[in-house]
């Protein structure tokens, strides 16, 4: 069934809107219409690449014996495919190596509360955005920061490959702590390893619960980072998953799945 796909998307990619109808499940963009299969035998198999360190948009719990990828992110994409009537495999993989994933067609979509940035663009594709986060500053208590030039020459911890490290090569003399999961970037401020992290506000405030130790610092003047999922360029499920956001946003399942996640903090 992956196989199937795969081999269609790549079709599409090179055929564009005419071989759109012979793909996924459904022959239109219609996808609330009920005229699609609910046979699940059916049902194609969607490749999810996802860097599960990311709590709680996407975590490995293990809460009951068993390790398991949950989060806000995969409730999403579990609610999308149950509208699209396909199956989703999750594949873990570093935060870094996510656009490369989809560029080779190891995975038909990530999502991983990642920002659909102009440079990401020129290498994929993205559907609208569901979720906004903002930049702030974790520190040690007492070290308190106001703004990103505060933090010059200091070393600064950051998730390899993240919009965080390239916020952070712009502070003046910064020592760059690049790394490739987020648990590593806390632990190195906990360690005194680094000065400070910078990191998305809807995932620092759970380690500021689970560690005080930890404060957080807003930064005045902080754009929005909004998340949204990201695909191999031409993929035709880029306009389905829209559609299905769109139904989600309407209905407010998206909200109720924040409401799960973050508390209702949006
Ligand atoms: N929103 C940020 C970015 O796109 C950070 C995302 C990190 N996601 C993760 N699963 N670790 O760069």
């Amino acid at each position: 069934m992956q196989k199937r796909v795969r081999i269609c998307a790549a079709a599409t990619a090179v055929a564009l809107m005419a071989a759109v109808t012979g793909c996924g499940t459904s022959s239109t963009n219609s996808d609330t219409n009920g005229s699609t299969t609910n046979g699940s035998s059916s049902e194609p198999t969607l490749v999810l690449a996802t860097s599960a360190d990311y709590k709680p948009y996407e975590y490995h719990d293990t809460s009951n014996g068993q390790d398991q990828i949950v989060g806000f992110d995969i409730d999403v994409a579990n609610a999308i495919a149950k509208q699209l009537h396909f199956k989703v495999k999750i594949e873990d993989m570093n935060f870094d190596g996510l656009i490369a994933a989809l560029q080779a067609k190891r995975a038909d979509f990530v999502i991983a509360g990642m920002t659909p940035t102009a440079t990401r663009k020129k290498s994929v594709d993205f559907s609208d955005v569901y979720y906004q986060a903002e930049n702030v500053v974790l520190t040690k208590k007492g070290h308190t920061v106001k703004t990103m030039n505060d933090l010059s020459g200091e070393k600064v911890a950051v998730q390899l490959g993240s919009i965080q490290e390239t916020a952070a090569q712009s502070i003046p003399n910064v020592k760059l702590d690049s790394l490739d999961t987020i648990p590593t970037v806390v632990q190195e401020v906990l360690s005194n390893r680094a000065d400070a992290a910078v990191i998305e506000n809807t995932v620092a405030t759970g380690y500021l619960k689970s560690d005080p130790q930890l404060q957080l610092n807003k930064i005045a003047g902080m754009t929005e980072n909004g998340s949204a999922i990201a695909f191999p360029k031409g993929s035709p499920w880029t306009q389905k998953f829209d559609t299905a956001i769109e139904k989600m946003k309407q209905d407010g399942e998206l909200q109720q799945l924040a409401n799960k996640w973050f508390g209702g903090s949006q």
